[in-house]
This record gives C-alpha cells, structure tokens and sequence, in this order.
C-alpha cells in the first residue's frame, strides 16, 4: 500500500500543483481534502495550460480516480465551469474518473456576500481573504446549519435547510449591513440545476478511498493553501478555514492516520505570501521585487502580488514537526538564480533572546527579528539540469546546507515550470 500526502509547508503558493502533477502520473488516485475554490494552481501539459482551483491535477490522465473530499468546500457553479472548462479543452471528466463527496459541504451566494462584507467590515484589521465564501461556508459547517452534497441531491431536504438559512441570513444582511438580502426561489433553483449536473459524481468517497487502499491502489492526498495558513498551526487569525496540514487528510477524506505512509512537504526556494499577517524574512526592497518579478509571484487565484522574503528554517522544522513530513520536494530554485548573496533564516530573536519553535503569538512573531547565514549566489542557468551533480556547486551547497538545517531530505528538486524541469532524488 502506498499512500503519500503532499502539505504546503510555507504559507501556500509553494508550486504543489507541478509536484502534485509529477505525482499524480505515478498514482492511481488523486484526492484534494480541504479548501475549496480559493486554492488554484497552473498546471502546464503538452503545451496546453490548465488552471485548477477544486479539481485535483489527476484529472490531465484519463485513467485516474480524481476525489473531491468530504473537507473540501464546493462551489458549485465554480466547479461545474472547471469541468466545462476541461472538457473545451478535450480532457475528459466522467463519473468514473471524478468524485465528489456525499459529505462536502456547499457553497452559497450568501457565503460570498458574508465574505466580502466581513473583510469590508474589518477595516485595516481585514484577513485578506480570496473572497469566495469558504471561512463563512466552514462556519456554518461548525454551526450545524451547513447544506452538503447529500442534501443538495434531495429537493425537500435541500429546501427546507436553505428556507432556514436564509431567513437567518437575510435578517442579518439587513439588520446588520443594510444590504439586500438573496431571493430563495432564484438560488433554489439555479442550484437544483447544478444539483442534476453534479449528481453523477456524487458518492460516500470515504468508501471508495477505503476499499482502494485495501485493494492497494497507489493514492495521492493533494493539500491546498499550506502549513501557516491551516487554521489551528498558522499564524491565526490570518489563516484559511480548512486544515491543510497532513492530518487534515484524515478528517478531510475519511482515512485513518496509519493508512498514510509518506508525507512530502512542498518547500519554495524563498518563502511568499498574499494575504495579511507578520511575516519574518519579509523583503520590502529591491531582492522581494526581484523575487516577485523573475518568480512570477502573482496569486493564481485573485492575481494578487505575494509578499517575497528568504527562507526560514523555523517555520520548516515547524511544518516537518506538525505533518511529520517524511521527504520534502524544493521548488523555485532557478528563481533565486542571478542573486549574489543568499539568506537563510535559521533562527528568531526576541529582545536577545534565541527562539527555536515558531511561535503561536502573532504579537512575539511580529518581534522576532530572523537571524540569518548568508550563502553565496550562482548566475548559471540552471533550468536544463536534471541531475543534483550537474548543479552549479553554491546551488548545490544551498540545498545541502537548507537540508542540514531542516533534518530532511530532498526528494524532488524543481528547476524550471515545465515537467521535464524537474530532478528527482528519490524514486515514488
Ligand atoms: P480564505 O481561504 O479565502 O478564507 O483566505 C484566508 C487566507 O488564506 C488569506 O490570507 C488568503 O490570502 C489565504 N489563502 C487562501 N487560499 C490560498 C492559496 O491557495 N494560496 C495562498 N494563500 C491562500
């Protein structure tokens, strides 16, 4: 049995979706397990360029199992244009190839509009959220009021949750924000349309996850956002709703922790951000442009530019600590190409004071001032190297020196966007 689940070990954006990809050709099954449509990555094949926001990267092979998991948010309008999208783009989605859980909660106008007037409402003290409705869609999942997949499929039961909600919600447009509220009729139907559309794919996936791990079947857990976005070990509240560390694949799939047998963790050559929160190697000068610009730093999802900075040592020993991350997978590395000097954040310090373990207060992490090793830089183009040995010998020492710090190994290195950019250091 193998069953390996990839983490974002930084703040999200660290180029899972090509790692994911490189490893879905090698999986039968491919699972996305928290999140929703505010997570997106690029995935390029054959020339063709594929944007994915709630479907797993499988879907590019024709013969996997592509799951939508049970702690997974689904918009449902969002995810039927990525599959109308896909097909116009001659791959196909069937019920045999895409799943989507009995148990995924959904997505509502409502949620988006409680998005977007919250952030509004927060002022300068906004979270910086993507804006499509997933914190308020989790909460009403901790609420108890939330409408899943199943309920959608039955009109009674789907109408009845929505009546309920709505009232609440309207009130509170109203009451609160002075704003119109949704028309049930209008949402009623338009999502009993998209309810007919999705029923296909629509099934217990935990079942399904069970039964082809007993027949051995080769699973990839796919996680969206990172460590320092999930919402218990990141740095809250400037987090997402969801759990995309690697236990969250548990309660997001419906497997249990001893049927998971490697954990990789996606690691960026440098560390960026979008979004609000302290971030300690933040560069605010012409090295965080030169990141932005030459790594095409810009968010998939909203187009925002991420924040850039060094790499930071604690906040990795931290994500191998929290997913028990067994290899990690480098990316970006070509990026940091044509720099002189390189930084790695090995420690904090706070008043004089050495901090090891990232902290859980956004007050101390705002005071930690990052204690750096400079490394030197190379200028070789590295983008046509495939093998560790052939890498310009500071590149090499970067790497070794990043693993020496961390205490594990590389397992994959990424030197370019394209598949074949890519030198493996362990066979999957
Ligand atoms: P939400 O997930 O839209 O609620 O946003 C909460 C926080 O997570 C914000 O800081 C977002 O910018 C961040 N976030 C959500 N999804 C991603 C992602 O895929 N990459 C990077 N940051 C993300």
């Amino acid at each position: 049995m193998s069953v390996t689940v990839i983490v974002g070990a930084q703040w999200g954006d660290e180029g899972k979706g090509k790692i994911t990809d490189y490893l879905a050709e090698r999986s039968e099954v491919v699972v996305r397990y928290q999140g929703g449509n505010n997570a997106g990555h690029t995935v390029e094949k054959d020339g063709v360029q594929y944007k994915l926001h709630l479907i797993p990267s499988g879907i590019l092979y024709p013969d996997k199992i592509c799951v939508i998991g049970n702690g997974v948010v689904v918009d449902p309008s969002a995810l039927l244009k990525e599959i109308e999208d896909l097909k116009a783009k001659g791959v196909e989605v069937k019920e045999d190839n895409l799943k989507i859980s009995d148990r995924a909660h959904v997505v509502f106008p409502y949620h988006i509009k409680e998005d977007e007037l919250e952030e509004k409402g927060k002022g300068d003290e906004d979270l910086g959220t993507t804006k499509k409705g997933i914190g308020p869609c989790y909460r009403d999942k901790t609420e108890r009021i939330g409408i899943r997949m199943c309920d959608l499929m039955n009109a009674e039961v789907f109408r009845e949750k929505l009546k309920k909600n709505l009232e609440r919600k309207n009130k509170i447009f109203k009451d609160i924000y002075g704003e119109e509220g949704f028309d049930f009729e209008q949402i009623f139907e338009t999502y009993r349309e998209y309810a007919e559309r999705l029923r296909p794919y629509v099934t217990d996936t935990s079942v399904l996850l069970y039964n082809l791990a007993k027949e051995g079947k080769k699973i990839l857990f796919e996680g969206a956002q990172g460590t320092l976005l999930d919402l218990d070990f990141g740095t809250y509240p400037y987090v997402t709703a969801s759990h995309p560390v690697a236990g969250g694949a548990t309660v997001g799939a419906g497997i249990g922790p001893t049927m998971i047998d490697n954990v990789i963790g996606v690691v960026k050559a440098y560390t960026t951000r979008v979004g609000k929160g302290p971030f300690p190697t933040e560069l605010k000068d012409e090295i965080g442009d030169f990141l932005r610009e030459k790594g095409y730093e810009y968010g998939t999802t909203t187009g925002r530019p991420r924040r850039c900075g060094w790499i930071d040592i604690v906040m990795l020993r931290y994500a191998v600590r929290v997913s028990g991350i067994t290899s990690l997978a480098l990316t970006k590395l070509d990026t940091l190409t044509g720099l002189e000097k390189i930084k790695i954040c090995t420690g904090y310090k706070i008043n004089g004071k050495i901090i090891e373990d990232f902290p859980a207060s956004l007050e101390e992490l705002k005071m930690c001032e990052p204690i750096y090793e400079e490394m030197e830089g190379w200028s070789e183009n590295i983008q046509d190297v495939r093998s560790f040995e052939d890498l310009p010998l500071n590149a090499k020492k970067y790497v070794k020196r990043l693993e020496e710090l961390v205490g594990v190994e590389f397992s994959i290195i990424s030197v370019g966007p394209e598949r074949e950019e890519t030198i493996v250091l362990r066979n999957f």
